[in-house]
């Protein structure tokens, strides 16, 4: 029997100022079909997605729903056709409740009251195999929980299609299973899904076809029995993946940095931060796992000197510096990358040569009398390219136009030239493709190598298990545990950043 597609999309080409997005792209997605699209960051997989969801006009192509040519002017419009998108960041109304969000905005919720929206929602929820309590608030409801809620709106407005953008990022190891599994349930209803990535071992676990963008274009476009994981890498990055070999054997030296029972609050006045005991010594890696939104943001605003303690001390090599601030704590090696690559720490309408003396500026090397030299910043910003690898078109642009991978090298390449001796790193390869995390993370292991000790927060287990030495494992805002990661595995860990206890198994 022939198969009609449900979506056809042709000849779409986008650009932004300086960059073609999307070059002639053409897509097909088959309805029951779970379809990877996968590829590096920066290779137009959203600016595509979001063309089809009707956030973007695409500037040539079409796109046809079910053998019909649609122009769609706006997400509704995309959705009365049946397609939803759900956004790297959720869209819910934080103060309503679950079954609100899944039933306000849509005809059927007129005149229907609170018990009869909850209802309503939990009976639609459970055709879908999902188990809500409607009357929780959204602010209430982990990621995962809030991702849920999501796919539940989208179902409820009629979506033939979903669309998901790199959904797992936020979810544990045990929510992204759940999450597989009811994407395999909504295939076999008949719903198609596009499941954007750049993280291989997803899609051969998940998807049933696979199309790779690259700069734009399609490069490849298959049955997943037809692919191997190897040849798709290749095909993302065009050329050959090759992954170090990391000696977890490094012996760590002496403590660099030592957390003695301390409590922080959050923004909230709830403490974020619970008796807290930690130490990074000279030559090791020691990541602190855990599901985001567990007290990691104010932790390493603590280390930093940006949140003040309301217990217990930090020493750095031995010297007490719970009360000095940020730049006292940077003249004595202490260097954060932040979470925020732009906003914390990176200024985005700022150039390079700016961002990169941006908190060193009163350094004398920087300083000509009481002016800033800019040719001593331009040979500094130059040497930080060139020795980090980082691509840019003009030291002079803002930064907003470079990619996320070289924003993270920049930033790396901007504490790193400090000499740091504790160097703190909060997810130092979200968001960024295979290629560009791997140089990322080898840029950490050099300076580890070279005797710095490294805090890295983390959340995605085989960066943990490929890179770090120690792992903490925090849960609302305590350190479950401190394991070597020689001694535990990706379970155990999973486990302990749930808050359940994992069952050893005596040998
Ligand atoms: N709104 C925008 N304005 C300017 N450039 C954009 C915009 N959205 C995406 N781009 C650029 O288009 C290219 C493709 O981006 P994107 O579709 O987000 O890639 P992916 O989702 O595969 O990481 C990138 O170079 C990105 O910087
Ligand atoms: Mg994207």
């Amino acid at each position: 029997m022939k198969r009609f597609p449900v979506i056809e999309m042709d000849g779409i080409t986008k650009s932004f100022p300086g960059v073609l997005a999307n070059n002639n792209v053409s897509f097909r997605v088959y309805p029951g079909e779970i379809h990877a699209l996968l590829g590096e960051n920066g290779a137009g997989k959203s600016t595509l997605m979001s063309i089809l969801a009707g956030l973007y006009r695409p500037d040539a192509g079409y796109i046809k729903v079910k053998g019909v040519k649609h122009t769609f002017k706006s997400p509704r419009k995309a959705l009365t056709a049946g397609i939803g998108m759900i956004y790297q960041h959720f869209r819910l109304v934080n103060n309503f409740t679950v079954a609100e969000n899944i039933i306000l905005g849509t005809k059927n919720s007129i005149g229907m009251n609170s018990k009869k929206i909850e209802k309503e929602a939990s009976e639609f929820a459970s055709r879908f195999g999902f188990d809500i309590n409607p009357n929780a608030k959204v602010f209430q409801l982990s990621l995962g929980e809030q991702q849920k809620v999501e796919i539940i709106k989208m179902l409820y407005r009629g979506c033939d299609v979903l669309i998901m953008d790199e959904p797992t990022t936020v979810l544990t190891p045990q929510e992204v299973k759940d999450l597989f599994n009811t994407l395999k349930l909504m295939a076999a209803q008949g719903k198609a899904v596009v499941l954007i990535t750049h993280k291989l071992h997803e899609v051969m676990e998940v998807a049933d076809y696979v199309t790779v963008l690259r700069r734009g274009e399609v490069v490849g476009s298959n049955r997943i029995e037809e692919v191997e994981e190897a040849s798709l890498a290749k095909m993302m990055v065009a050329h050959e993946v090759v992954y170090n070999e990391v000696s977890h054997q490094m012996k760590a030296g002496n403590t660099i940095l030592e957390l003695n029972n301390i409590d922080v609050y959050g923004d909230q006045g709830y403490l974020a931060v619970r008796d807290i005991n930690l130490s990074v010594k000279s030559g090791e890696i020691v990541a602190i796992a855990g599901v985001a939104g567990n007290g990691q943001r104010e932790l390493i605003e603590a280390i930093a000197g940006l949140r003040k303690l309301n217990k217990g001390s930090i020493y750095l090599e031995g010297q007490e510096i719970t009360n000095l601030n940020i730049r006292q704590r940077l003249a004595r090696g202490l260097n954060v990358v932040p979470e925020d690559r732009i906003g914390m720490g990176l200024v985005s309408n700022l150039n390079v040569l700016e961002n990169v003396i941006l908190r060193t500026y009163y350094n004398k090397e920087f300083l000509d009398g009481m002016f800033i030299d800019y040719k001593a910043v331009h040979t500094y910003a130059e040497k930080l390219v060139e020795d980090y690898n980082i691509f840019l078109s003009d030291l002079k642009h803002p930064i907003n136009y470079m990619s996320g991978g070289n924003l993270q090298k920049l930033l790396l390449a901007r504490e790193i030239s400090q000499h740091p001796r504790l160097l703190v790193a909060a997810y130092p390869s979200r968001g960024l493709d295979i290629a560009a995390a791997e140089s990322v993370y080898n840029i950490l292991l050099q300076e580890r190598n070279k005797g710095t000790g490294i805090l890295l927060i983390l959340e995605d287990l085989d960066d943990i298990f490929r890179y770090a030495d120690r792992v903490a494992v925090m849960y609302e805002g305590g350190i479950k545990q401190i394991l070597n990661v020689a001694d535990t595995n990706i379970d155990e860990i999973g486990a302990l950043m749930l808050g359940t206890q994992y069952a050893r198994k005596l040998s």
